[in-house]
């Protein structure tokens, strides 16, 4: 009986840092039913978006909070306090948006994170790696022959798109559940993982960017993998990888050059397409490599 009481929680206040409890505020009214695993109901669902003070992840996070009045959004990334996107976004969405840090490179962090969601919101159900690296000036070139291959970049690549995401999911998926709350047709939890076409092997016609192409591919198989265990084990969460399509952001913009107009896509579209991807999935596109436009990438 007490386990199930039904307590009215007055509001809260997402300040990173500040404890769940200690942050609670008196003005907006929510449902917390104490049952055995403390979980608050948070009416609307819970997101994550991972690598989001910038380009495609910050976007992310903005159509979440603005396409869903009652949903919550819990935006990572490694320097929150630098994070001039989020912080703007976080003035207008005080309560329902939560920034924490978070660098895939650093299993520590994506740790804390997990702790610090599970305490607060107690289930996800929602999970995006947005994370990657392309580019890094006189750290990582992208080579346009094997000759520029270096071991550093390779290594770096693949730390920070392929491992990354996946210890993302390993320490997020306790957490994730069904749900997602009031404009979305899912009757699954997700985790999409971004990705690119260039990690497609059967579609690799130009060959060059060794790094990233193969750390792409990597982060496929990756996933890939995870489907085919969440399957195994019945979990009712689906795990997709997703191509944005060329998209203007920090990431592309030395390489734009030769993108015609109509190919290089605001943030603003790709991420519009891509909620229509996630926010309509279903147990069978587990495992699977969608474009922008819906249509499955080959491996
Ligand atoms: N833009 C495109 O045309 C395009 C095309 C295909 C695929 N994609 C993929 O889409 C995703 C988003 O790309 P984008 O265009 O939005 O790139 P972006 O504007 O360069 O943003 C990259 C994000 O990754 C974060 N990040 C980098 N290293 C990290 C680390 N170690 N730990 C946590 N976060 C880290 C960055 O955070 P900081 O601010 O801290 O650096 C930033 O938030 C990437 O996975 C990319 O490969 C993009």
């Amino acid at each position: 009986m007490q386990n199930k009481m039904k307590v009215w929680v007055m509001g809260y206040r997402s300040l990173v840092g500040v404890t769940p409890l200690m942050s609670l505020r008196r003005n907006r009214t929510f449902a917390f039913t104490s049952s055995s695993d403390s979980a608050l109901k948070w009416e609307g669902g819970v997101s994550m978006v991972q690598g989001a003070s910038r380009g495609i992840g910050l976007e992310f996070v903005k159509q979440l909070l603005e396409k869903n009045e009652l949903g919550h959004v819990i935006a990572t990334c490694r320097d929150p306090n630098g994070a001039t996107g989020l912080l703007d976004l976080k003035n207008k969405f005080t309560e329902r948006l939560n920034i924490l840090e978070l660098d895939v490179t650093k299993e520590s962090t994506i740790e804390a994170s997990a702790r610090s969601i599970k305490e607060r919101y107690g289930y996800l159900n929602l999970l995006i790696n947005a994370s990657g690296i392309l580019s890094i000036p006189n750290v990582l070139q992208p080579e346009t022959t094997l000759n520029r291959v270096e071991k550093s970049s390779l290594m770096l690549a693949y730390e920070v798109n392929a491992v990354g995401p996946i210890l993302v999911i390993k320490h997020m998926w306790p957490l994730l559940k069904v749900g997602g709350g009031s404009g979305t047709n899912r009757d699954v939890a997700v985790i999409a993982n971004l990705s690119a076409r260039v990690g497609s092997i059967g579609d690799n016609r130009l060959g060059g960017w060794h790094a990233y192409r193969s750390s792409k591919t990597a982060l496929n198989q990756l996933t890939k993998t995870v489907s085919v265990e969440l399957t195994r084990k019945r979990d009712q969460i689906v795990c997709i990888l997703l191509h944005p399509g060329t998209v203007d952001t920090d990431l592309s913009r030395p390489f734009q050059r030769n993108v015609p107009e109509c190919k290089l896509f605001t943030k603003e579209f790709s991420v519009q397409k891509l909620l229509h991807i996630i926010e309509n999935a279903k147990s069978n596109d587990n495992g699977k490599f969608f474009a922008w436009d819906g249509q499955e990438i080959p491996w």
